[in-house]
C-alpha cells in the first residue's frame, strides 16, 4: 500500500492570480488530510509564483500528517527549510522560465554537505531524479534517504511500446533504490488514468500528485478528488 502526498501548489496558483486571500491553500491541507492524504507537499519556488513563505510556516503549524518541502538547493532555501523543519525536503531543479519542474536534478558530490545539514536535525532528504541507475547510485553516495523518480517522461509518452519501456526503467530504478536502502517515491504528471500502471509494480512507496488532483477538484470538490486518487493507489 503506497502513501499519497497531495501537492497543494496549484491552490496557491489560483489565489496568486488575484493576489488575494482565496482560495487559501491551507484549507486544502485539512480537506486533503481528512480524505486520505498521508503527506502534504509544497514547492516554494524562487519566483514565488504559487506557495509563499507564510503558507509554509502556517502549514508547519497546522499539519496533522507529514510536510514535504520541495526546494532548489540554494543557500537561502536551505536556511529557510532548516528553520521551518519540514519532515522531508525534496531537492528539485528549478528554472525561472519553466511551466513546471522539467527533468530531474543533476546530482553533485557537494550536495552531501547540504544533506548532512538536514540529517543532523532529523529531516529526511529526498532527491528528485530521472530513473537512471548511475544517478541513483550517486544519490546513495551523497547520503539521500529517499529518491523521488521523475515520472514526467512516462506521463507524456503516447506510444504504447515507449510507455512500457519507460515503465520498465521506472521498475528497475525502484528495485535499485530499495536495494540501496532508500525510500522509493514517484511523482510528476501522474493522473487518474496513468497512475495505476505504476501502482501495479508494487514497488513505489509514495506518490506525490498535484495538478491532476487540484484540476479534478475544480469539478467534483477536493474531498472527492483526493479520496478517488487514494483509492487508486492503495
Ligand atoms: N513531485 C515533484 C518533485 C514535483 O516537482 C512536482 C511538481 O511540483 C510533483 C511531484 C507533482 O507534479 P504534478 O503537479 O504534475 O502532479
Amino acid at each position: 500500500m503506497a502513501d499519497l502526498g497531495v501537492n497543494i501548489d496549484h491552490v496557491a496558483t489560483l489565489r496568486q492570480a488575484r493576489m488575494g486571500n482565496e482560495p487559501e491553500p491551507n484549507f486544502a491541507t485539512t480537506i486533503a488530510e481528512q480524505n486520505g492524504a498521508d503527506q502534504i507537499t509544497v514547492h516554494l519556488r524562487e519566483d514565488r509564483r504559487h506557495i509563499q513563505e507564510k503558507d509554509v510556516r502556517i502549514l508547519r503549524d497546522i499539519i496533522c500528517t507529514r510536510l514535504n518541502l520541495e526546494m532548489a538547493v540554494t543557500e537561502k532555501m536551505v536556511k529557510f527549510a532548516r528553520n521551518v523543519k519540514p519532515d522531508t525536503v525534496t531537492f528539485v531543479p528549478e528554472k525561472r522560465q519553466e511551466l513546471t519542474t522539467e527533468g530531474g536534478l543533476i546530482l553533485q558530490e557537494n550536495f552531501a554537505e547540504t544533506i548532512e545539514l538536514f540529517k543532523e536535525i532529523d529531516i529526511e532528504v529526498s532527491v528528485f531524479i530521472e530513473p537512471r541507475l548511475s544517478t541513483i547510485e550517486m544519490a546513495k553516495k551523497i547520503g539521500a534517504d529517499a529518491v523521488e523518480i521523475h515520472t514526467g517522461k512516462y506521463a507524456n509518452l503516447k506510444d504504447r511500446r515507449a510507455i512500457q519501456e519507460e515503465i520498465n526503467k521506472i521498475e528497475e530504478a525502484a528495485i535499485l533504490i530499495k536495494r540501496l536502502g532508500m525510500r522509493v517515491v514517484a511523482g510528476h504528471g501522474l493522473n487518474y488514468y496513468n497512475v495505476k500502471k505504476l501502482v501495479n509494480l508494487n514497488k513505489i512507496e509514495e506518490f506525490n500528485i498535484g495538478h491532476s488532483i487540484i484540476s479534478r477538484a475544480v469539478f467534483v470538490g477536493l474531498a472527492d478528488a483526493v479520496k478517488t486518487m487514494k483509492d487508486l493507489i492503495t
